[in-house]
């Protein structure tokens, strides 16, 4: 009886589970940087993502790069800037928007155990994700061999 019940609480708990949100990463420009590119115009990926972003990762998800192991806490960042193009050069612009991968094996069951966000332009509170993620994930699972993740550790 006891076990039956702990079970009804268990399965109650998982359907009435509350959706969980990813924190905006504090200080995140403090953390190593992964690498950068820019997109054009012409990448099938332009919308939304043209312009030159910077990947940063905290100490959990560097290790977890290098260990191809993520531990809860593991953040990513992909900071989205535009891209000033002029003959001599191509520079930063405004921010775009902040994307956040989290990981906890816990909160982001349905998305690989990564919580997915962006925040607009230079917001740490305008969140722009409407479908818990799920559509950022579908493009994510190209690299599930890779827990999720495209950057990899470079020195
Ligand atoms: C159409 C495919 C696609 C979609 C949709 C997508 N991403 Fe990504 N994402 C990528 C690719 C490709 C990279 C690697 C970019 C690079 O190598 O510079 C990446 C990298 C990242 C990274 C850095 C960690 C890593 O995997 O390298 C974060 C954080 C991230 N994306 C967040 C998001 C968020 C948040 C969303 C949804 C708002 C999202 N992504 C939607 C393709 C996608």
């Amino acid at each position: 009886m006891k076990r039956f019940l702990l079970a009804v609480t268990i399965l109650t708990g998982l359907s009435m589970a509350t959706e969980h949100k990813v924190t905006y990463p504090k200080e995140y420009r403090t953390w190593t940087h992964v690498k950068s590119m820019v997109i054009n115009d012409a990448h099938s990926l332009s919308d939304p993502f043209e312009g030159m972003h910077h990947i940063y990762a905290n100490t959990k998800a560097m290790d977890g790069l290098k260990k191809q192991d993520y531990k809860n806490g593991a953040t990513f960042v992909f900071d989205l800037l535009s891209a000033e193009r002029s003959k001599e050069a191509t520079v930063e612009g405004e921010r775009k928007f902040v994307g956040v991968m989290e990981y906890n094996n816990t909160k982001y069951p349905k998305t690989g155990n990564w919580g997915f966000e962006a925040f607009a332009g230079d917001s740490t509170d305008k969140r722009v994700v409407k479908d818990s993620g799920v559509s950022c994930f579908q493009c994510h699972v190209a690299v599930e061999k890779k827990s999720y993740v495209f950057s990899e550790y470079r020195k």
